[in-house]
């Protein structure tokens, strides 16, 4: 507390920091597509909210007074290749989904491996791919994939729709052509045809949570599949953290096309890529080292194309902690003061009031369960993660209002009565707990990684828990809390 500030009143950091009127859950797009009209810029829709929470958390956006929740319009998480043989994506795929989808990483990889580059498996249960468009950060990963696969873009208003191609959609840093009053429907692109290879490459500062200091993404057509790999007949190359919006390399895709993929058209195409952005210095890296990194990662993903090595590295079992998505089952529901919020939590049926906080709040405050804990409040640590509908959620990033309805299994709950959940006996066994704090985390992640994996291989116990933080250099205690490691079934 510094001096000026009067006891009893909160710090800025502890006030909870939403600071909207009401959270709607939606049942049907006609009735966001009104509630938009309605209320325009007043308005914000949430999809997985890991954008949106941190936002409203940095008190960005502070005139907004509604937010209209789709995640439980049934309906909204399809993937679907259609008869002209474009593959589909409702509004609310999450990148989990594509990480893991068939469709998507038979027919379009660069996208399945942008997705499991995003965060963490808790944020991509929840964070979508249409969210990562919409937010519109230069470092976005799903955004260069998708350029690269040529992709479009539905928009729709209570006036009608437009489908825009997402060269076209992206206006700068966090501004794209889409109106207060329109929602993104959904996002297309056409399926990679047997003689089109594509590939995603990124550069974090670490192998998880990192946002990019440079990506690539690459898809080439070639003419035939001999052993050289054929000529370059088509080229996408797109780029990520080195301009305002995502861009494309016009002048390397022109090294490549008429070419073989040898090493001397890979090296020129590399250098035009290179001479082809501006970026800047900032935190993640300097401008120099990202030019070198970008000529570096685009012979990279090249040499990858030519020799059919993309998807060597792209795990096939991918662990999701419980699914890639929470299951949307229609909740007509509005909360604003005083209204209560009920919910299922750890089998008891629990009615507190709403707050215009987020579920972490909801749970420790007015339902006064406190066992998870908020370490970071964006997303980072993983100390907060609950079990939503099923399924692993970083609660410091869902609206309160979501739980209207929903089963929730916190820390708590993760016990039978007075018997230990088998990861809870484990972690005490070996000594793995050490502190309070993160702990809760690691075993709600780590109980739905058990619930998928019985015995995770090293590969998946690391991806698994590659969101949840142990500041005090645990890891190898808590590793072993699981177990022999699992054989690698690739
Ligand atoms: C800890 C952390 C790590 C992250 N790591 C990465 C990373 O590695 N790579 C990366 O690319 N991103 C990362 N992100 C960013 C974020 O998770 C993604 O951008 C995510 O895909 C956003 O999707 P969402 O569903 O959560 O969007 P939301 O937060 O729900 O929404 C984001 C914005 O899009 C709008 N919106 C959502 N859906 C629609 C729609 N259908 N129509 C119109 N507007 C819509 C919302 O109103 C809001 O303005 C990270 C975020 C956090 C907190
Ligand atoms: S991830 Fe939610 S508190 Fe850190
Ligand atoms: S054991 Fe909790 S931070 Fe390390």
């Amino acid at each position: 507390m510094t001096p000026e500030q009067p006891s009893g009143q909160l710090h800025e950091v502890q006030r909870p920091a939403l600071t909207v009127d009401r959270h709607i859950s939606a049942t049907s797009l006609e009735q966001v597509l009104e509630l938009l009209a309605r209320h325009r810029e007043r308005a914000r829709v949430v999809a997985g909210g890991t954008d949106l929470m941190v936002e409203l958390d940095r008190r960005v956006g502070t005139d907004l007074e509604v937010l209209i929740d789709l995640s439980r319009i049934p309906g909204l998480t399809s993937i679907h290749q259609e008869p002209s043989l474009q593959i589909h994506l409702g509004p609310m795929v999450t990148h989990n989904q594509c990480a893991t989808h068939p469709l998507v990483i038979e027919h379009g990889l660069p996208l399945a491996q942008a997705s499991l580059e995003v965060g963490s498996p808790a944020l991509r249960n929840r964070a979508t791919v249409v969210g990562n468009l919409v937010t519109a950060s230069p470092a976005n990963d799903t955004i260069s994939a998708l350029r690269a696969l040529d992709a479009s873009v539905t928009i729709a208003s209570l006036e009608g729709q437009r489908t825009v191609p997402l060269a076209d959609f992206h206006l700068g840093v966090r501004r794209t052509v889409v109106q207060p009053n329109e929602l993104v429907t959904g996002v297309s692109f056409p399926a990679l045809s047997p003689n089109q290879r594509g590939t995603y490459l990124k550069l974090g500062l670490r192998r998880a949570q990192a946002i990019s200091v440079v990506h690539v993404a690459v898809v080439c057509g070639f003419d035939d599949r001999g052993p050289d790999g054929g000529t370059v007949t088509s080229a996408r190359v797109a780029l990520g953290s080195v301009a305002p919006v995502i861009v494309r390399s016009t002048a390397a895709e022109e090294a490549l096309i008429g070419q073989v993929l040898d090493a001397d058209t890979m090296t020129r195409a590399a250098a035009a890529a290179r001479d082809s952005v501006r970026p800047i210095d900032d935190v993640r890296a300097p401008a120099d080292y990202r030019l070198d990194m970008i000529e570096v990662m685009v012979r990279r993903a090249l040499v990858s194309l030519r020799r059919g090595e993309e998807r060597r590295s792209f795990p096939t079992d991918v662990p999701t902690l419980g699914g890639p998505v929470v299951p949307a089952v229609p909740v007509e529901a509005q909360h604003g003061r005083g209204d209560l919020v009920t919910a299922t939590v750890n089998g008891e049926a629990i009615s507190a009031p709403w707050i215009d906080a987020t579920l972490l709040d909801w749970l420790r405050e007015p339902a006064q369960r406190t066992g998870s804990k908020e370490g970071c409040a964006e997303g980072e640590c993983g100390a907060c993660t609950v079990h939503l509908d099923g399924t692993s959620v970083l609660s410091c990033l869902v609206p309160a209002g979501r739980a209207h309805g929903s089963s929730i299994v916190t820390i708590e709950g993760l016990a039978s009565n007075t018997t230990l959940h088998p990861l809870q006996q484990s972690f005490i066994d070996t000594a793995a707990v050490q502190c309070g704090y993160c702990i809760p985390g690691f075993l709600m992640a780590g109980a739905k990684l058990t619930e998928e994996c019985p015995q995770p291989t090293e590969a998946q116990r690391k991806l698994g828990l590659s969101g949840n933080l142990c500041r005090c250099t645990g890891y190898y205690k808590i590793e072993e809390a699981f177990g022999p490691a699992g054989e690698e079934n690739r």
